[in-house]
């Protein structure tokens, strides 16, 4: 991982192959700005007036410097111009300028850190700074077997403020954007593995990993297990692929003993080749992330140990692979889930609601001041809201409401849709106590109403994923592939709990 410096040394004096700096849009006559302009002879200036950066959102212009200044190189990034909360746009343009610099093979860089215009959210500002630069330097690239077709790692980021207080404000905020950093490359990791390489057992073997790396309680439940508890739904699910399924069960503890938990639980889906309902071909390489629910939540678990989060959280992974063979269940089978309630299959393919059904049973055995689970769970998310929010539906609306805030503050937008009683009509079945699928209209929410079913009374909150986890091509401090998803998100809530 990129290694993380702070320097209070004069911006001028600062030696680095690349100096970024954030200009706001139309706001040149700053002191250090002014003075970098001199030192430059005019030059930034000169690509104002020709309209060549302007400091739009997202604008970037490199300049090379020679004895004017200790930098190789500036690199100009836009801000756009200041609004209440803009976090997300200093993300996406620390990102960016990361981006260039990598481009250009360079793998040292230094970010300048301004006050900025909102003094009450310098935090917020420099902490979305920080993460920008460091999740633009992530790519998968272990698999790359040629070191030279691998992207330009970033080796060194220096973080640049005005002097020494602030420098240690820096500090602190670095350390905290580097927890939160490295709970969403674990997730986006992950989500990126081939779905030969994470068997239901290898994710098992990666929460036991960062069990000890982090000092969590790890337990992992077998198929035997399963089939005694009476896991019914997620063991049929499972039943198609050779590779075993397992629940996986984290525990953080870092708050009051007496204190109860908040449940995490995420969809573990290693691959989706849809069962007997197969999937058609196109496309269908992309359902290795349908794990992405459960990266996020072992991310999350990762940032939260190393943020030493003053609360006791309960991750829980149902992880399966969903594929058809001479084996598999079937359209029309019936199952009994571990909650007792029967669920008739009538399409292999709505495999992830079968999963989390039994998931969410087993989380109120912890008995949970809050559950949330985070799911991949249906196409019908993304056409209802795209690739740029996760749905949120739950049965408690304060849950809700402090989700929503999270993901305003975190850039992980949020949108929630109604889970009215009137859906649950289309779950009912004539042979079972619930089919599996509702039918065409409202596609996420009809999944969220069953699911509800089986958070029974606990506080609950549902994340529809499926058009937030995955991205096909890279972007600002957002990369190709996995996305990370929930982390920030999650980090965000829990922090303000
Ligand atoms: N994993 C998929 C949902 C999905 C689709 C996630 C595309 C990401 C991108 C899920 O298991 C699924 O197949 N859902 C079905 C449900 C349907 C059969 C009721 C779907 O959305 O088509
Ligand atoms: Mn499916
Ligand atoms: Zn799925």
């Amino acid at each position: 991982m990129t290694e993380l410096n702070v320097s209070s040394r004069n911006l001028f004096r600062t030696r680095t192959a690349c100096l970024v700096l954030g200009v706001r849009e139309g706001q040149f006559r700053t002191d250090w700005l002014r003075e970098l302009d001199n030192r430059l002879r005019k030059r930034l200036q000169r690509s104002r007036r020709d309209g060549e950066f302007t400091g739009g959102s997202g604008q970037t212009l490199m300049l090379h410097c020679g004895s004017e200044l200790a930098a190789d190189r500036v690199l100009l990034v836009g801000l756009g111009k200041p609004a209440p909360n803009d976090s997300e746009a200093l993300r996406r343009a620390a990102g960016s300028a990361v981006r260039v610099a990598r481009g250009k093979k360079l793998d040292r860089v230094a970010l300048y850190l301004p006050s900025f215009d909102l003094a009450a959210h310098q935090d917020a500002a420099w902490q979305a700074a920080i993460e920008g630069a460091l999740l633009a330097g992530y790519s998968f690239d272990r698999y790359l077997g040629d070191a030279d077709k691998r992207p330009t790692r970033i080796a060194e980021l220096t973080l640049v403020t005005d002097d020494r207080r602030q420098a240690v404000r820096a500090e602190a905020l670095a350390v905290r954007a580097r927890a939160v950093c490295s709970g969403v490359e674990l997730a986006r990791d992950l989500v990126n593995l081939p779905g030969n390489g994470k068997a239901p057992e290898d994710l098992a073997e990666q929460a036991r990993q960062l069990a000890r790396d982090c000092g969590l309680t790890c337990t992992i439940l077998e198929k035997q297990q399963l089939e005694e508890e009476g896991f019914g739904a997620l063991l049929g699910v499972a039943q198609g692929s050779r590779r075993e399924p397992r629940l996986i069960v984290l525990e953080y503890r870092g708050g009051e003993q007496s204190r109860k938990p908040v449940a995490l639980v995420g969809k573990g889906v290693v691959f989706d080749a849809g069962g007997i309902s197969l999937k058609p071909a196109e496309k269908m390489d992309e359902m290795k992330m349908d794990m992405a629910g459960a990266a996020a939540v072992l991310g999350t678990l990762k940032a939260a140990a190393g943020l030493k989060l003053p609360i006791n959280l309960v991750g829980i992974i149902p992880a399966v692979e969903n594929l058809p063979s001479g084996s598999a269940y079937r359209p029309g089978d019936i199952l009994t889930s571990l909650s007792g309630k029967t669920i008739e299959v009538l399409n292999t393919d709505a495999e992830g609601r079968l999963i989390l059904a039994d998931a969410l049973s087993y989380a109120a055995r912890f008995e949970p001041e809050a559950v949330i689970d985070l799911a991949t769970l249906t196409g019908a998310c993304i056409i209802a809201l795209g690739h740029h929010a996760s749905a949120v539906l739950g049965n408690n609306q304060g849950l809700v409401r402090q989700l929503l805030a999270a993901g305003e503050r975190s850039g992980e937008k949020l949108w929630q849709l109604p889970l009215w009683d009137d859906y649950t009509a289309q779950l009912k079945s004539k042979v079972a106590d619930l089919k599996n699928i509702g039918g065409r209209p409202a596609g996420t929410i009809t999944a969220a109403a069953f699911l509800r079913a089986f958070a029974e009374k606990q506080h609950w909150a549902h994340l529809d994923i499926a058009g937030t986890a995955w991205k096909d091509a890279e972007e600002d401090y957002r990369s190709f592939g996995g996305t990370g998803v929930g982390v920030r998100l999650l980090v965000d809530f829990l922090s303000h709990r």
